[in-house]
């Protein structure tokens, strides 16, 4: 079975990096953030790495509660549910992150025994694309991969994203943390532009896969 669209969705800086550190964690406007929420809002899964669940508080999804009115008026949960993506399994399972009221899934090939049996386990292997299917199976339909940047390449690597937003920040971070974090990619992922906005000095991009 074809895998329906999966879309990414990340904040960028001019050099290419998604994270301001822990100290400065947001670089980009409210519209921008507003746009996640929509975002979000038109998903039934959020999909996202290890490393940025250990590294980042999980606030409400959508923060607009007009948006989730409008979800919940058309049947669907307040706010989609979440897959968290990891080899190790290693995550602070009693941290505040999982005591938010959504359903949380964990795609890995590490079954951790000390993870709550609430956690809906999705076993993968190294191909990340058997694990979309898996997910597929489950009846999610509308995917939302938030990165970051190591699953992001890891994501293009298997040509798993077909819809890439972009919000480029009129800022320069630094260090380390890249859109897309690992080996060249080859085949190099190639995009067409499908739509610009900008506020501001901030623009918001999106690119379908070619
Ligand atoms: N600006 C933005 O839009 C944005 C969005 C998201 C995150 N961020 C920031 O990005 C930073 C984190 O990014 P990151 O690149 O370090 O990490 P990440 O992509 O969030 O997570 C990496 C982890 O995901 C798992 N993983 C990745 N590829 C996998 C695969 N093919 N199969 C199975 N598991 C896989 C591994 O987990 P295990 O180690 O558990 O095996 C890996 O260590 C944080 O600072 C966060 O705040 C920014």
């Amino acid at each position: 079975m074809t895998l329906p669209t999966i879309r990414a969705c990340l904040a960028a800086s001019l050099d290419g990096k998604l994270s301001g550190g822990a100290r400065m964690p947001d670089f980009t406007s409210r519209a921008d953030r507003h746009r996640l929420f929509a975002l979000r809002a038109q998903s039934d899964l959020i999909l996202v790495g290890a490393e940025t669940v250990r590294s980042e508080n999980l606030a409400p999804l959508i923060r607009d509660p007009k948006l989730v009115q409008d979800r919940v008026a058309n049947g669907l949960q307040p706010h989609p549910d979440v897959a968290i993506v990891s080899r190790s399994g290693a995550l602070r399972w009693q941290s505040d992150y999982f005591s938010h009221p959504v359903t949380f899934l964990l795609v890995s090939p590490t079954h951790p025994p000390e993870m709550p049996s609430r956690i809906v386990y999705v076993p993968v292997d190294q191909e990340l694309g058997a694990g979309m299917h898996r997910l597929f199976d489950l009846g999610y339909r509308n995917v939302l991969c938030e990165g970051g940047g190591r699953l992001i390449h890891a994501m293009l690597a298997e040509n798993l994203i077909g819809e890439l937003h972009v919000t480029l920040a009129p800022t320069v971070l630094g260090g380390e943390t890249d859109l897309a974090r690992g080996a060249w990619l080859n085949p190099r992922p190639q995009f067409t532009l499908s739509s610009v906005d900008q506020i501001g000095d901030e623009l918001h991009l999106v690119y379908l896969s070619k």
